[in-house]
């Protein structure tokens, strides 16, 4: 089997990624528009899927993405080198919460290791894409705080279960909640949460997106959302 996602504008290389794409980067990564931006920060940014959508519908924005893993990383460069947006993209190798960046970000994107609590997954590196402590939850909000311009925006997908954590380590961080998709796999059945926090306080927006229809096929609202992406045509029916 091809180990090669293509999209309409690129393809994503990921034999041997640590984490594969999956429907939270097809949603995230088309969600995530910021027009003022000028300059974005990818973190946990894997095979480089999320970098590669967000290029694509911002022409004039450069992107870092950070990765802490090795093959991940590699499979970026591959995967920036191919793209047309080659020359807006630039692979960090390094571990987010520790790296001393020389700059900051109008805009910062990720997909982290979402679920909070002890490793279960005794493959580490997999283990490692998916699973944060408490504490490096804390350190990883902070940190993202501490990459933020003024004005900047943060999107990030989360489990819908431990949101409320995740929220409010990003109040204590004076970050505000601008925006909130809640995304539904089918009908009630709440299973993300994608959050957009800003360093100004605005009126909370709320917004929600069913993946599946009641037939278990990709919903209308879904296959418009992710048109501009996919290589193939999706449909409801
Ligand atoms: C859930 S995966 C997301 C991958 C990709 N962005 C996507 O949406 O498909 C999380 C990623 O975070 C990376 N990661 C985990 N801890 C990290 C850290 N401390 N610094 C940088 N990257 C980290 C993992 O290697 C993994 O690629």
């Amino acid at each position: 089997m091809s180990t090669i996602f293509s999209f309409k504008q690129f393809q994503v290389e990921q034999e041997g990624a640590s984490f594969k794409i999956g429907t939270d980067a097809m949603i995230l990564g088309s969600l995530i528009t910021f027009d003022k931006a000028k300059s974005a920060l990818d973190i946990g940014s894997g095979t480089g899927v999320l970098s590669l959508m967000v290029a694509q519908k911002h022409p004039d924005l450069f992107i870092d993405a950070i990765d802490i893993d090795d093959v991940n990383c590699h499979l970026m460069e591959v995967n920036f080198t191919k793209s047309p947006f080659d020359n807006r993209l630039r692979v960090i190798k390094h571990d987010f919460i520790t790296f001393h960046f020389q700059r900051k970000y109008d805009l910062i994107f990720t997909n982290p290791p979402y679920f909070l609590g002890s490793l279960e997954n005794n493959e580490l590196r997999q283990a490692s894409s998916r699973h944060f402590t408490i504490s490096s939850m804390r350190d990883f909000v902070k940190k993202i705080t501490v990459c933020l311009e003024i004005g900047g925006l943060v999107y990030i997908i989360l489990p819908a279960e431990n949101f409320s954590q995740w929220e409010n380590v990003f109040k204590e961080n004076q970050m505000f909640l601008d925006e909130i998709i809640e995304v539904e796999g089918k009908l009630n059945q709440l299973i993300r949460i994608i959050a957009v926090f800003s360093t100004e306080s605005k009126e909370l927006k709320k917004n929600k997106l069913i993946i599946r229809n009641e037939k278990g096929l990709y919903s209308n609202e879904y296959i418009d959302l992710t048109k501009e992406f996919h290589a193939h045509e999706l449909t409801s029916d």
